[in-house]
């Protein structure tokens, strides 16, 4: 496959100039980053939807720094040149700015990404100014939080109303003018995102935000199909059911390993006939 010049954060701002769309997936580990990166995704998230779709919690609150590390080096591992950002779990960024900075500082480190994801708009702002002040690029997320799931109560569409329109653009802005290189709109009504798109310099990402936004993201779960239970979302497109193929495949497995249909033997090692010999005292064959 040929090789592209690795992306940068100065690549997707000229990609918004030039009308190219920004294609993002999410990964959370070294084979999907590997195989994103050979399929010519701009940008793998790693994000904390980790919590929800590999380790089984029913949000991403309880993920923590060390898992998202854990996480981003396993993806950072298989990618050559395209951009990897990662999720800032709940609550890590949120206390003074040393600790924020220190955790900043250890997801860059020791987790092998090149930017970091911050979820909230106006009032994060000084902390996504302070961050990118540190050499960190952070790529905002306004609109549905799930981090913020309680607060918001449940998984809604945001900007309905004038006054919820009017926050998320002070909010787009807001970011921006901090310095975000980016920001994905998650579940924003396509109006209000084509809008924000229009008025930002900086490209905006969208999941559920419509047709208008510079680029586009998707769960890598749900664009697969990667799960035993699978929840249809209005905003997702699924390409593949491999949850059923792998289930097919696991039961044709489990079902042939109790009738002794595998092994065969092309999948065995056979041994030299005078160590059979030796071992069995016979041809192997004769008993
Ligand atoms: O954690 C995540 O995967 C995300 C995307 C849904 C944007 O934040």
């Amino acid at each position: 496959m040929e090789s592209r010049k690795p992306v940068t954060t100065a690549k997707l701002r000229s990609m918004k100039q030039k009308g190219t769309p920004i294609a993002m997936i999410t990964a959370y580990d070294y084979p999907t980053a590997q195989l994103a990166e050979q399929a010519g995704a701009d940008v793998i998230l790693v994000g904390d939807s980790l919590g929800n779709v590999v380790l089984g919690y029913d949000s991403t609150l309880p993920v923590t720094i060390d898992d998202m590390i854990y996480h981003s080096r396993a993806v950072a591992r298989g990618v050559r040149n395209t951009f990897v950002v990662a999720d800032m779990p709940f609550l890590t960024y949120h206390g003074s700015l040393d600790s924020t900075l220190a955790q900043v500082g250890r997801l860059m480190r020791e987790g092998g990404c090149k930017a970091v994801k911050l979820e909230g708009g106006e009032e994060i702002a000084d902390t996504v100014k302070a961050v990118v002040a540190a050499g960190v690029p952070v790529l905002g997320h306004i609109g549905f939080t799930p981090q913020a799931v309680h607060q918001i109560g449940g998984y809604k569409i945001q900007g309905k109303s004038t006054e919820q329109a009017d926050r998320m653009l002070k909010d787009a802005k807001a970011l921006e003018a901090a310095g975000a290189f980016a920001i994905v709109l998650e579940m924003v009504t396509e109006e209000l995102a084509a809008l924000i798109t229009k008025e930002l310099s900086i490209p905006t990402i969208g999941i559920g935000a419509g047709r208008g936004c510079d680029g586009q993201v998707l769960v890598f779960h749900d664009v697969v199909q990667y799960t035993a239970e699978p929840h249809p979302k209005k905003f997702v497109k699924t390409y593949v059911d491999v949850g059923s193929q792998i289930r097919t495949a696991i039961s044709q497995y489990v079902s042939e390993v109790k009738s002794r249909a595998f092994p065969d033997e092309s999948h065995t090692f056979a041994l030299d006939d005078e160590v059979v010999q030796y071992l069995y005292g016979s041809k192997k064959g004769d008993e």
